[in-house]
């Protein structure tokens, strides 16, 4: 009934089991039916025991031809007992830790499956979702099989051992167990405190995670920066604080154990004073095999009850893993849900519905700000009172770092959200338009310039170019003539099939960001983004880039943000931004007469390169 009561507390562990397809759970069956019948078997030795001392009592040796059938009989099943609780003990573990193993790939690929369907502004820390997805995952793994096994033995032996002990002596039956009834209350509040626990510790191993794949991936800073003591104190401190709490959760857990071996053994010791001693409780016709028996039984029960201070654990942290796992697949639903209520669901759908009379982006009264994740973030805001982008011109986006510029290429390319009737595309609110077809439309190089460890060419070859023969797409010769990636990967010993490090690990800089200006050429998209795309390109290359750029994306629209005018100087449009507004625009021409600071960037610019020329032709 205790658990009956605490199954209550476990509604992620009921919506499992309801949302799980019966028919899945139901390989389960014959991994509990050999369950059972241990349990039968199990729970049955100390009434065998009670016949054996029974068949003895009273008895004058040699013994008697009846006697000694008797001990004949109960040698001959216990000895069946014996093999029975083998075989059945070994199968019912195989059976149930089999499909449990089954479930658990499939509550990860359904995580994974949520994973890249959540929306890229989550609330979620990478660290977070590793967490999520394997600790998490295994926990419900280990919930439904060892979970399962042991609720299915707990129950069984407890109700199996009640029942043989009922019928031995009612009165004694209750005497004795009145003590584990008062536990109850206390396993509650115990099993309450343990479940609030657990949850922080869940979320400190996230954090934990969290902060050592931060710092891992800031390992190349310790060569340059002395950050070595302050990492260390920060690992430290997220250990400290995920081991106090798994200290903690495992006292606890103890104490349930503890509990109910001290519960038991009050029980025996009423058993043995009142029983025995004043033989006040056993009825006049129980002899000594009854005692024996029930002593036993309270030998027995004790392991299934001690287990629940090993079961709550595993049921919690499977529940608080299902409440993670739920989190981040109910978040990737409800994103799921948005888009596809969403009017424009493929790209053909857009070409029939959109306006060709209508800019190709505008956007109006746009003010954006980021959710706040700490109270100490400086706040930024991004207001836009007009913008328009017109098919296959080019449009070049400058001001200085923090001005926002990223910011609202990322409004334009669907990575942050916007509200309704802010930004258009051609007629269309960006809000009826599912983001896979905003993706078809665009190509994007982002400012972090981010690679999959594969080799450079699945680099190019994992983004899908299924678009109909709408965007122009370049050959990948071209593309690569664009971004003067060939005397890069002559060097390389595997050419464009080396493979990459971590995130692009063991390219440059200026190698990372050519590749990615590589990649967003060979999609068929309508609008390309480049998003500080040469910054840690030298000048001779840029120029090169830059001239090819402009050259081979003659028909399509781009969008150019770079702190070096002379890669925006061609553009059609110049977007000045300054503290997350339009301060300015015009075209190059234009800005230097009416722009003091723009060109007094611009002059000294040109000077640099200057300098740079004779630099490079002198080397
Ligand atoms: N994910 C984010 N959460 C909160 N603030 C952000 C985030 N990204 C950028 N910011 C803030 O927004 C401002 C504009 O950033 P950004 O658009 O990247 O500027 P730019 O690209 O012009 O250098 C910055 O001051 C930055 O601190
Ligand atoms: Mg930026």
């Amino acid at each position: 009934m205790a658990y009956i009561a605490l199954m209550k507390n476990y509604p992620n562990v009921r919506r499992f089991l309801k949302e799980y397809p019966p028919k899945k759970l139901s390989i389960y069956f014959w991994g509990i039916l050999c369950l059972i019948v241990t349990i039968v078997i199990h729970s049955s030795i100390p009434l065998i025991t009670g016949r054996l001392i029974s068949a003895l009592e009273d008895q004058a040796f040699p013994l008697n031809t009846a006697t000694k059938d008797e001990l004949s009989h109960v040698a001959t099943y216990l000895l069946l007992a014996a093999v029975g609780l083998i075989i059945f003990r070994t199968l019912s573990r195989v059976l149930i830790f089999i499909p449990g193993r089954q479930i658990e790939s499939e509550v990860r690929e359904s995580m994974y499956q949520s994973l890249l369907q959540l929306p890229p502004s989550s609330q979620w820390t990478s660290g977070d979702l590793i967490s999520t997805g394997t600790n998490d995952v295994t926990s419900v793994r280990v919930m439904i099989s060892m979970g399962v096994l042991h609720v299915i033995n707990t129950f069984g032996m407890i109700c199996f051992c009640l029942y043989h002990m009922l019928n031995l002596s009612v009165r004694l039956s209750l005497y004795s167990l009145i003590p584990l009834i008062l536990v109850v209350p206390l396993t509650k509040v115990i099993s309450n405190k343990m479940m609030a626990t657990g949850r922080k510790n869940q979320k400190l191993l996230g954090n934990l995670t969290e902060v050592i794949r931060e710092h891992f991936r800031a390992h190349a800073l310790m060569a340059v920066f002395p950050v070595y003591n302050s990492i260390i104190k920060r690992v430290d401190k997220a250990n400290t604080d995920y081991a106090n709490t798994a200290e903690k959760f495992m006292t606890l857990r103890v104490f349930i154990m503890f509990m109910v071996s001290l519960v038991t053994g009050i029980g025996i010791y009423i058993l043995l004073r009142y029983g025995l001693i004043k033989n006040d409780l056993i009825d006049q016709t129980a002899g000594i095999a009854t005692v024996v028996s029930f002593m036993l039984y309270l030998w027995v029960i004790q392991g299934p009850l001690r287990a629940a201070g090993f079961l709550l654990p595993l049921l919690q942290r499977g529940e608080i893993s299902l409440e993670r796992l739920y989190k981040v697949q109910d978040a990737a639903k409800e994103a799921q849900v948005i888009e596809e209520a969403r009017l424009i669901h493929s790209r053909e759908e857009f070409d029939k519905r959109s306006q060709d009379s209508e800019p190709f982006i505008e956007i109006k009264d746009l003010h954006f700000a980021y959710n706040k994740k700490h109270d100490n973030e400086f706040k930024f805001e991004l207001n836009i009172d007009s913008l328009v982008i017109e098919k296959g011109k080019k449009y070049g986006f400058f001001g200085s770092t923090g001005s926002g510029k990223t910011t609202l290429i990322n409004i334009i390319s669907g990575m942050l959200d916007v509200e309704k009737n802010k930004l258009s595309l051609q007629g269309i609110d960006r809000c009826d338009i599912q983001q896979k077809v905003l993706t078809e439309l665009f190509s994007q190089v982002s400012q972090e310039c981010r690679h999959f460890g594969k080799t450079i060419r699945e680099n190019i070859e994992m983004v899908e170019t299924n678009s109909p023969e709408k965007g122009q797409r370049l050959g990948f010769e071209d593309a690569l003539a664009v971004s003067c990636l060939s005397p890069d990967l002559d060097k390389l010993s595997q050419g464009i099939d080396t493979l990459l490090g971590e995130h692009g690990i063991n390219l440059s800089g200026g190698q990372k960001q050519r590749l990615s200006i590589l990649r967003s050429l060979v999609r068929k998209a309508e609008l390309v983004i480049m998003d500080d795309f040469i910054s840690a390109v030298d000048h001779a290359t840029e120029v090169k880039i830059i001239e090819r750029l402009y050259e081979s994306t003659k028909d399509k629209t781009l969008l150019l943000i770079s702190h070096r005018i002379s890669a925006l100087k061609n553009c059609d449009k110049i977007f000045l931004l300054e503290a997350g507004k339009i301060i300015d625009s015009g075209t190059h021409e234009e800005l230097l007469k009416s722009n003091t600071s723009y060109a007094s960037v611009s002059e000294y610019q040109e000077k640099s390169d200057v300098l740079a020329q004779i630099e490079e032709a002198q080397s």
